[in-house]
């Protein structure tokens, strides 16, 4: 599976931590960015075209991060195709990709803790859409937002 990892200064010391432990996992990992810790960076940058290469399968699955993990989702769900999510539990990690198709995890960096934030990712990496028939018909509702 190829995955993609994006964080801002708030989310770059965990980025720096979860890229290498995707690597030893044996994901291939596509990294946007940011490449160096610079206090004045924005996540749109670096999570709007990481989630573009999502939405346009170049990539299957991404971690965002931000400090809190809150505007690295608020910017992922703008773009059509995307369903990111703040997650802080492991239930949440497997089931909102088992249930809601969730192709974007995002973490705060100023709020997790890297280990926690490991199996986070795991769970989610792990987990496979179930394709059940009230899944679907609950994601094209959501999907219909996005063509209206
Ligand atoms: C940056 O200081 C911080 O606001 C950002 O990383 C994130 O927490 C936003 O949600």
């Amino acid at each position: 599976m190829k995955i993609g990892i994006a964080a801002d200064h708030g989310g770059f010391e965990l980025k720096e931590i979860i890229h290498p432990f995707l690597i030893s996992l044996g994901y291939d990992v596509k990294d946007f960015g940011a490449f160096t810790m610079d206090k004045g960076d924005d996540y749109p940058d670096f999570v709007v075209p990481l989630s573009r290469a999502i939405a346009s399968n170049e990539i299957e699955r991404g971690i965002a991060i931000c400090g809190s993990g809150v505007g690295a989702s608020v910017a992922a769900n703008k773009i059509i195709g995307i369903r990111a999510a703040l997650i802080n539990d492991h239930f949440s990690a497997h089931q909102g990709v088992e249930d809601d198709n969730l192709n974007i995890l995002c973490l705060g960096g100023r709020v997790t803790g890297f280990m926690t934030a490991q199996e986070l990712v795991q769970s989610f990496l792990n987990a496979r859409f179930t394709g059940e028939e009230r899944h679907l018909r609950r994601l094209e509702k959501v999907h219909q937002l996005e063509i209206k």
